[in-house]
């Protein structure tokens, strides 16, 4: 039993849906969607673009607080388990649908799998970090992105022979989906801005915004949009808009604190539009997890507006480089990629198009062993 929540496990679930049908002998699946992202922008165009099936079942938890969606999941899940009994509980990242599901699973010792393992901000007031940890205590296969995700696991007594290093399901995404990338000029003309404003001889820098710690406090929000405005001067901004932000620029008041002409505000994004917009950026300016690996896989330049990253070897050895939210740090980043010192990086090892067909392998051989 296959279970994805939020926008950023959808790119990781579809390969291996695809790799768990490909085996040989195939895996059956079912995939359980808990609804916790649920419009167009955040889910349908998404499971369209990445050719993901119908769920088979829909919790349709909505929106809510973290308590409240973490617990009506649970609620919900737990008959599913009942009726479908599962061999196993396959749940990828770190959002709260991953975690809730987990526990249903494990207190009904049903064995959980959870893929993309092991990675740590070393910051607990992120959620995400809270989920990640917890998920990988009782998870019962654990799969790796980066060799460093091991040692974090080992530190907190994870035994590692339940750790399996696979590579990076996202990379396998992306890799399959480059081909079918939407041209930056058609996705602007879509949303009806006339291309021409910013794709000249400098490009445009590509900003996702979305993280509680940055956009949910009115003066934090209010400072990092002054400084892309700033930024906006000398490189004009495609600010792809999550729903959390643009809400809370409504409820502050600060919609005019961009300079429409310099910085373009845009909705969700598909997945082909995001790879586009990605691809075609002369740097990506973002707090989001998954942004920071693309880039790595696309070689473009990307600034992390966080203080810490779950996912170091996209700095290490990839294109990305954190600037938390300093001002001064952020104008002189964007300044060195505009004259050519921006980090390119290389691709990390096994981020090569192959996870899911690891994954699937690994996972054919543990369940036949008695998924011990
Ligand atoms: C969640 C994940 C985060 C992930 C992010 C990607 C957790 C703890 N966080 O954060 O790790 O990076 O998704 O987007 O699970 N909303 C809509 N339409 C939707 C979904 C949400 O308008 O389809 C709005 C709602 O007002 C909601 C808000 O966005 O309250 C936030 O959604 P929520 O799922 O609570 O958290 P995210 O910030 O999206």
């Amino acid at each position: 039993m296959c279970v994805v929540g939020a926008r950023p496990n959808f790119m990781k679930m579809a390969p291996i849906l695809r790799a768990l049908a490909a085996h040989r002998p195939p895996l059956p699946s079912m995939l359980v969607h808990t609804g916790q992202h649920y419009d167009q922008g955040m889910s349908h165009q998404l499971f369209e673009d990445l050719g993901l099936p119908t769920p088979d079942l829909n919790l349709e938890v909505g929106s809510g607080s973290h308590a409240v969606q973490t617990a009506e999941v649970m609620r919900r899940f737990e008959p599913a388990l009942d009726d479908h009994k599962p061999a196993c509980v396959l749940v990828v990242g770190d959002v709260n649908s991953t975690l809730a599901c987990t526990l249903v699973a494990v207190k009904k010792n049903v064995p959980v799998v959870h893929v993309e393992a092991g990675l740590r901000s070393h910051d607990r007031k992120m959620p995400e970090e809270i989920n990640r940890i917890l998920t990988d205590q009782v998870a019962d296969r654990l799969y790796t992105t980066e060799r460093s995700a091991l040692e974090n696991l080992v530190r907190e007594g994870v035994a590692a022979e339940r750790v399996c290093f696979v590579g990076n399901v996202m990379i396998d995404s992306l890799l399959s989906s480059r081909p079918h990338a939407k041209p930056t000029a058609q996705t602007l003309r879509f949303h009806g801005i006339d291309p021409s404003l910013i794709l000249h001889e400098k490009g445009y820098g590509l900003v996702t915004l979305h993280r509680p710690s940055n956009v949910d406090d009115a003066d934090t929000l209010r400072r990092l949009l002054g400084i892309l405005s700033e930024v906006a001067q000398s490189l004009p901004l495609v600010f792809a808009l999550h729903p959390r932000t643009r809400h809370n620029m409504d409820r502050f008041g600060l919609m005019d604190r961009v300079d429409a002409r310099r910085v373009l505000l845009l909705p969700p994004q598909g997945y082909l539009e995001m790879l586009g917009l990605m691809r075609d950026a002369t740097l990506v300016l973002t707090d989001s997890g998954g942004l920071q690996e693309e880039t790595t896989a696309l070689g473009v330049p990307c600034l992390t507006l966080r203080e810490s990253t779950e996912r170091p070897i996209t700095a290490e050895q990839g294109s990305n480089t954190l600037v938390g939210c300093d001002g001064q740090a952020i104008r002189s980043a964007v300044a060195d990629i505009l004259r050519g010192a921006g980090k390119c990086g290389r691709m990390p090892e096994l981020w090569d198009g192959q996870a899911a067909h690891r994954i699937a392998a690994d996972l054919w051989r543990w369940l036949a062993a008695g998924a011990r």
